[in-house]
């Protein structure tokens, strides 16, 4: 376990680890909220902006839009399969960066906004994380810490017990995965006393919600299908449910059954989408 402490993140995340696809479908899927989430920021003309923790990088062009062509925008990430998916979509103007948060390679105080999304609770010390950040800003510039689900993702609506057990069969099959507590996968919940411990001030947080009703779209259907039915839930939640509830929880995420839950007409999805913001 020690050994696997000094190569591998807190959710297992290396420079060879590759989810990228499930990365892209999130972005594509959740882009009208993200790109909500970057205008509340307000952001001057000519800012000077990092993405740490990029991934398959879709927001490094959002950023770029809002801080126009005198701005610079910059992606950072520890997977290299990431990386160059970051790359490849990147605006040809920014420069994108494989590097481990822990080591970062960047001079201190240079950037007006560090925006990291859904990657502190990737890191085995995520208060080192934040110091390490919250160092990369300029003063008065700012961190930007975006979480999701902080509240429980509603995806049943006609059945809370099944969303229930659901949600709990992936906690337990995350804390199984990577040998974690409960307390692991919820300290993440803490952004804003992490901001203040780190000495960012003026801390505030803003929750946009990601809803859909069916019909839902194609990146929404891809999203939802692909990433969620499939990816994260799918056979690996079979220990982890009654053989009736996994064969229910099978036929809603079976585009092939009359019963699949996107083509229900009282399917109504929820998410939170949670931005933390501290000033430097
Ligand atoms: C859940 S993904 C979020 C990616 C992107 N921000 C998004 O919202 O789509 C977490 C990202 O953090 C990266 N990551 C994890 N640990 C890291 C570290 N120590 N240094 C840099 N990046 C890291 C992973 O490779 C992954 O791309």
């Amino acid at each position: 376990m020690d050994k696997q402490k000094n190569v591998s993140g807190l959710l297992g995340d290396t420079k060879h680890r590759d989810y990228a696809p499930k990365l892209s479908l999130f972005n594509r899927f959740a882009a009208p909220e993200l790109r909500k989430a970057i205008a509340s920021l307000q952001l001057e003309p000519g800012a000077h902006v990092l993405d740490a923790g990029c991934g398959t990088g879709e927001a490094l062009q959002w950023l770029r839009d809002a801080v126009g062509d005198e701005g610079t925008v910059t992606g950072l990430d520890l997977s290299s399969a990431h990386v160059a998916a970051a790359r490849a979509q990147a605006p040809a103007d920014a420069l994108v960066i494989q590097a481990d948060l822990d080591r970062l390679p960047l001079p201190a105080r240079c950037f007006d906004l560090v925006w990291s999304v859904n990657t502190i609770n990737h890191l085995r010390d995520p208060d080192a994380g934040l110091a390490t950040l919250a160092a990369l800003l300029r003063p008065g510039g700012r961190l930007a810490l975006g979480q999701s689900s902080l509240l429980p993702d509603m995806y049943f609506a006609w059945d809370s017990r099944l969303e229930r057990l659901t949600n709990e069969a992936v906690r337990q099959y995350y804390r199984d995965r990577y040998a974690l507590d409960e307390r692991d996968l919820t300290a993440v919940r803490a952004l804003v006393g992490r901001l203040r411990r780190a000495g960012l001030k003026d801390v505030r947080a803003r929750t946009f919600i990601i809803e859909r009703v069916s019909p839902v779209g194609t990146d929404d259907e891809n999203y939802l299908l692909e990433a969620i039915f499939r990816a994260t839930w799918g056979e690996r939640l079979r220990p982890y449910l009654s053989d009736a509830d996994h064969a229910e929880l099978a036929r809603l995420c079976d585009p092939l059954d009359p019963g699949y839950a996107l083509r229900r007409s009282d399917f109504h999805f929820l998410q939170t989408f949670t931005l933390v913001v501290g000033v430097a």
